[in-house]
This record gives structure tokens, sequence and C-alpha cells, in this order.
């Protein structure tokens, strides 16, 4: 017989908990999860409870009973919206145990969701598992949690542009996120090997799937076929909501947009085009006919993803066709623009006030800057010697760090291993607070140019992952490196049990 008023005192251990909490009071005894333990929720709240009732479920065997209140004898875990709870900002939230009981509050949903992530961290590892554990006793340290995240900008980017992955890969990688509180999936859609979104009117942009290896005459690994309708991608960006993640989609122009102008080649400059140099097309920019093409693109874009940024783009986009290009040298010299940088910002510019009209907000990566930056944009930094945060965050614009040195989870462990991971800081030395608070977050990459498979995504993803859900949600003020790899060595427990294939002692270094 379980006693739990004895049994798993927390004490003054650490928790193993990733992404860290901000506060714990450890308290004494446990509360025991049973078959008897009902869920206790508010009206508001109810959606959040079948979805706590569904992650405890395959490993409890548990069909725990949902009542809008207490009435029975047994243990209970209560969920409440308090929208009073301001101080714990739009994601915070409360939990408290005690032996008879398990509290979640927070001022919203999301910090309702953010309450049960930790409960299921808090409970044996094997509640991970996708299959019954009978002889596991759930039982819960008792403690009061004060949690709410440092950044509001909490991602992870996955490149389907390069590469195609599968719906349920989608899917799973969205749920893997909402267990590390993560709350920005920033979708690469499209890129030099494929454009895999079905827009309406446009049929020729998914026909060539396999473009990027027609191309490049590939002799190894090519680009996956595959492509994504629209009813796809709204059951995706649905499935994200639901667990508090909104999708970022980028379409990217001007450049990375070979599959799309090999399919309509109206929208290319019509000067030719170095062999082999198949990476290194552009939109043509002085065509009036490509902005109608790119707003009707983005104009379903808007339709599919509710996000208020859409991302552009904007990367490395050669010009050099431009230079050469008598439709975008008279777009130049009609437009009094000095250079093909200030081309680009004429277009990213144009691009914007579509955008803005449509009440979206516009982001690119850092090449946006060049050439002088749209007045509303928000700046993605990937560039290192760029200072691209600083410019931007000092001129007053948003920004999310996504740093080639730090986040570039394509590149192998023995280039950005964990522990350099970890000690990324999203705020850039020599800012004032104002200027700081444009630092939105920030967001590891995950690129498909060397086409892994699905597996071997998850296994670069994590658990590198782990730890910038640390940096982005956890408190600056102390790091706590040492006990990272404590914590991360019970996390992975977690991750196995969920079929994550990778290497547990990869937390040894940090
Ligand atoms: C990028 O790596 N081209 C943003
Ligand atoms: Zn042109």
């Amino acid at each position: 017989m379980i006693n739990p008023a004895k049994c798993c005192s927390s004490g003054s251990k650490s928790l193993p908990l990733v992404p860290k909490p901000v506060s714990v009071e450890h308290g004494k005894g446990c509360f025991v999860l049973t078959s008897d333990t009902i869920l206790v929720t508010d009206e508001a709240s109810k959606r959040t409870a079948v979805q706590l009732a569904a992650f405890l479920r395959p490993a409890s065997g548990f069909n725990l009973a949902i009542a809008s209140s207490a009435g029975h004898n047994g243990t209970i875990i209560a969920l409440a919206q308090d929208k009073d709870m301001a101080d714990l900002g739009s994601e915070g939230y409360r939990l408290e145990v005690t032996p008879e009981r398990v509290s979640l509050t927070a001022p919203t949903q999301a910090g309702l969701f953010y309450a049960i992530q930790t409960l299921r961290q808090l409970l044996p590892p094997l509640i991970f598992s996708t299959r019954p554990m009978n002889m596991v006793e759930w039982r819960i340290p008792c403690l009061k949690i004060n949690d709410h995240p440092r950044f509001e900008w909490r991602g992870l980017m996955l490149d389907t542009g390069h590469d195609f992955q599968h719906v349920p890969f989608i899917l799973r990688f969205i749920d893997l996120m909402a267990l590390h509180k993560f709350n920005t999936l920033h979708w690469h859609i499209t890129d030099l090997g494929t454009f895999p979104l079905e827009i309406k009117n446009y049929p020729r942009l998914q026909d060539p799937a396999s473009l990027g290896t027609r191309m490049r005459g590939e002799p190894k690994r090519g680009v996956k076929p595959g492509r994504y309708t629209q009813t796809e991608v709204r059951e995706i960006v649905k499935y994200a909501a639901a667990r508090h993640i909104t999708v970022v989609p980028e379409i990217d122009m001007p450049g990375h947009s070979t599959p799309a102008l090999i399919a309509y080649p109206e929208f290319d400059c019509p000067v030719s085009h170095k062999t082999g140099e198949w990476d290194r097309w552009e939109y043509c920019v002085g065509n009036e006919k490509t902005y109608g093409f790119l707003q009707d693109i983005l104009t379903q874009v808007i339709e599919l993803f509710p996000s208020e940024f859409i991302h552009i783009g904007g990367d490395e986009c050669p010009k050099d066709h431009w230079k050469k290009c008598p439709i975008c040298q008279a777009k130049m010299k009609a437009e009094n623009l000095q250079n093909e940088d200030e081309l680009q910002s004429y277009f990213v510019r144009r691009i914007e006030k579509f955008l803005n009209s449509k009440g979206r907000r516009l982001i690119g990566w850092d090449e946006i800057l060049e050439g002088g930056l749209a007045p509303n944009a928000a700046v993605m930094a990937w560039r290192v010697d760029k200072q691209a945060a600083t410019i931007a965050a000092k001129a007053g614009h948003d920004v999310v760090m996504a740093l080639t040195s730090h986040l570039y989870f394509d590149f192998p462990e023995t280039t950005t291993p964990l522990e350099k991971v970890y000690s990324f800081e999203p705020v850039p030395q020599g800012l004032t607070p104002e200027q700081a608070s444009h630092i939105l977050g920030a967001q590891a990459q995950m690129w498909t140019d060397n086409h892994p498979t699905e597996k071997e995504i998850e296994r670069l993803v994590y658990p590198r992952a782990c730890a910038v859900s640390e940096v982005v949600w956890s408190q600056a003020d102390p790091r706590d490196d040492s006990g990272f790899v404590k914590r991360l060595s019970v996390h992975s427990q977690r991750l196995a049990a969920l079929g994550i294939d990778f290497e547990v002692s990869a937390g040894k270094n940090v």
C-alpha cells in the first residue's frame, strides 16, 4: 500500500524538468495518480483537460474521468483559468501538488497547456511510453511551481523546401515541440529543391516534385517526391494551434526560387542562365506580372496560415540576372534605384505593403537589411558577422535570433555541440533595455539540403532542441549548465520512451 504522505519527498533535489521552471518550492510527500483520479475542470479549460487525459492514457492505461466539480473521495487534478494571474504573462502558470490534489492554474489556456507539460515531466519518465506500463506507480512529488517564459518567440524551423517530409512526421515534430514549450514552428516550405505547397491556379508548382534532383543530376540522395494539399496544411495548422504553436510559413523569394521559375518561366528574367547554376535563379522583380503571381500565392498562404508573421525569405539572392535583365534595369531607372540591393529592398517593401494591407507582418532573413529595411519588417538574424540583430533592434525593428554559429542543426554535433547550443544568449550585448525588447526570441533551424531521412532529422534536432527550449524559456540568471546535464539524463529517458533515436550520452560534454 502506498503512503502518499511518506513517499517521494522532492526535498531540495533539483527536479528533472526541461526547460527549467522559474521557481520551485519543494514539499513533503507525493500525489499518486490512479485510475480513480478525476480531472476537475472549469468550463474554459475543458479541452485542455481532455488533452491531459489523452496524454496520460497510453502509458497509465487510465481512462480518467473529467468532471466540473469534485464530489468524490479520490485524488483530483484540477484545471482552472484565472484571468487575474496577469503577473504570469500570457503563457505562465502555477502548479501545486499536495497528496490529495494537483492544482493547475493559469491566466490563459496556453499557460495551462504548459502546466500539463510540466505535470507530465513530474511523473516517472515511462509516462511517455506509447504502451501501457502496468507495474509503474505514478507518483508526483509535492511542490509548488511558478513558471513563465523568458521569450515570446520560441521556435524550431523545419525545411521542406530542400527535401520533403510527410504529414505524420510534421505532426510528431509538433508534438515534440509542445513537450518542450516551443510556440513557433517556422515552416520553410519552399526552396531550391521543391515547391511542395498546393497553390490553386498554379498546378505546375507541385508538378515537378523532384526538380531538385533533376536539376542537379543528383548522384546519391535526391529530393523525395511529395506535396502538401491545402487540406493537409489546414490539418497541420489546426493540430499545431491545439498545442499552442503558431505555424509561420515561409515562401522564399526573390532567390531560392528555382522550382517555381522552372514551372513558370514567365516570372524569370529573360536572360540566359549559366549551366549548373541552378541555385542562383531569382524572380524577375522588374516585371509587374511577378508581383501578381507572388500576391496570388501569398493570398492563399494568408488564408491557410493565421500567423501574424509571414516569412518571405529574402536570403542569398544572387541578383546576377537582374544586372543583365532589361526589365529589372528599366524598373531601377523608373524608381531611381541606385543598385541591385536597392532593387531587392524595393521588392521587399512592395511585398510588405501587400502583407500589411492584409493585416499581416513581414519577416525575412537578415539580407532584407541590405538596400534599406522595409518600414515594419522583422528580421531573422542568421549571419554571425553581420550584426544584423543589433542594427535592426537599434532601428526599432523586431528580431528573431537564428544564428548559424549555435542554432543550425543541419550541422553535426561535432560542429555545433550541445554545450555550445546551451550557451547561446539571444540578446546581443550593447543594447539598451528598450532595444533589447525587440529581440522576440530565438529558434533552431533544421535545413534539409543534405537530404536527411525523417529519423536522421529527429537525431539532429534532439537533444539539442532541449537546450534551445531552455535558452528561450528559462531565466538567463542563473544559467544552469551542470544542472542541465543532470536533468537531461532523466529527460533522455522520456525521449527514448517517445521513440527518439539519439545517443543518450549526448549530454556528457555540457
Ligand atoms: C540561410 O541559411 N540561407 C538563411
Ligand atoms: Zn528581371
